[in-house]
């Protein structure tokens, strides 16, 4: 099993070019499910989760050829189904594939997915959605029997939380619906936002997009011509190198990123004291002097993401003074303070909140990594933690980051990749 050996630097100095969004990338090639045609998707990050979701839909007869700086999807030789518990519970966003398969199929398996370390991750909102939309669905021995013979019809959907893969889900099924679909609270975040924007340019009528409120024209069934595209960047992991620019003091430029996906991110920083320079696909940020503490509530897009709540509780260690942070998503996002503490955080735990007391001097030591985001964290505190840290269990960080440790070594990072 790979680790990372890490060692403290005084600063990085550099560019790290964005690779796509691992969040846009799973709905899209889901997506193409609904083709008729080949699609050629651009700008796919090179991670793990990426590579499992081509391995379902290949399993499921779909044909998958990996260009140069792309991929090509054809869906039309898909004949299975069933999206079987061996790849489902290697990543639980193959939920996406049920929607479309249902629309496509009239009928669909797919493994429960099970929770994961952050949290039970139901999706009982999803089903809920299906079935106003016709759907029959059954759960029997671990799997999700879903059916609708007749196809799906529009329906009047209410989200009773916000849900990303859940809004996904059903934009991608009402597509083929008959009928009209309205999609009350539904999730914001660009990565859903791209689905609408690719569907729509696929001939798909999407009123609402980026709003809570979708009202999606279905075409009774019929396949989707989906043009090529390129996949937006990625926000969690520009934000992710934008912490480790400020938590070493550090100049970065990030490439091929997209700053107003980042407003509340860039806010928070700004906060706890640095500035940037920021062009359209561009943002450098500058060498701080002190950080200083913040106050952080992670919420759905387009407030504070969850997903950057453990990288700022490592950045929060070096600020000096008292930081909160309160996750207010997940009910077991906090798996790196245990961690962070062992190398010398001073971070109490009150239920969701996180009260971070910092300066402190971090010690490396062997840490280990529990989840995708916590395993950034981790790498975050090892920058400036004195002297060797090895953190063990980074498969979890190579389902979301694309060469992360090669990325950091080329602004300056004292980092590399070895076996157990
Ligand atoms: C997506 O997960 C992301 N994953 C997550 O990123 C991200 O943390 C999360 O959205 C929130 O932004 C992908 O896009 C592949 P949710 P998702 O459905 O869709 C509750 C990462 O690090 N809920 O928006 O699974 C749920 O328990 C990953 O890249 C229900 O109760 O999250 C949670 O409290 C981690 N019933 C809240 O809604 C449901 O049917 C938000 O979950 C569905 C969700």
């Amino acid at each position: 099993m790979d680790y990372l050996k890490a060692q403290s630097v005084t600063t990085l100095q550099g560019t790290i070019n964005i690779s796509g969004a691992k969040n846009a990338s799973l709905p899209l090639i889901a997506m193409t499910i609904l083709a008729k045609n080949r699609v050629t998707i651009s700008n796919l990050p090179q991670v793990a989760d990426i590579k499992t979701l081509l391995k379902l839909l290949t399993n499921m007869g779909a044909e998958v050829s990996f260009l140069e700086h792309s991929v090509e999807v054809d869906t039309k030789p898909l004949h299975e189904t069933k999206a079987t518990y061996d790849i489902v519970k290697t990543m639980r966003a193959s939920i996406l594939v049920l929607g479309p398969i249902l629309a496509r199929f009239g009928h669909c398996e797919v493994s429960l997915p099970g929770g994961c370390a952050i949290g039970q991750r139901p999706i009982d909102l999803h089903l809920k959605a299906l079935e106003q939309m016709g759907a029959t669905i059954e759960i029997k021995a671990g799997y999700i029997e879903a059916r609708a013979a007749k196809g799906l019809q529009g329906a009047n959907i209410i989200f009773d939380k916000i849900t990303v893969t859940g809004t996904a889900n059903i934009v991608m099924a009402a597509a083929l619906a008959h009928g009209e679909t309205t999609i009350t609270n539904a999730a914001r975040e660009p990565e859903v936002v791209q689905l609408c924007e690719v569907l729509s340019e696929s001939g798909v009528e999407i009123d609402g997009i980026g709003t809570a409120v979708l009202v999606i024209q279905g075409n009774g069934g019929k396949l989707l011509n989906i043009p090529d595209f390129s996949v937006i960047p990625d926000r969690i992991e520009a934000g992710t190198y934008l912490c480790a620019g400020a938590i070493t003091k550090s100049e970065i430029t990030l490439k091929n990123v997209e700053p107003k996906h980042l407003d509340a991110v860039l806010a928070k920083l700004e906060e706890m004291g640095a500035t940037f320079s920021i062009t359209q696909d561009s943002i450098t940020i500058h060498p701080l002097q002190n950080l200083k503490p913040v106050k952080i509530i992670t919420q759905e897009y387009p407030a504070f993401p969850t997903d950057m709540q453990a990288q700022f509780v490592a950045l929060a260690t070096q600020a000096e003074g008292v930081s909160i942070i309160e996750e207010r998503l997940f009910e077991n996002r906090f798996m790196h303070v245990s961690e962070l503490q062992r190398m010398g955080a001073n971070i109490t735990l009150n239920g969701h909140t996180a009260t971070v007391t910092g300066k402190t001097e971090l010690s490396g030591t062997d840490v280990m990594a529990t989840d995708l985001r916590a395993s950034s964290a981790l790498v975050l505190a090892a920058l400036v933690a004195n002297g060797e840290t090895n953190i063990h269990r980074i498969y979890h960080l190579d389902r979301g980051y694309d060469s992360l440790e090669k990325k950091l070594e080329g602004v300056g990072a004292k980092i590399e990749r070895l076996q157990e």
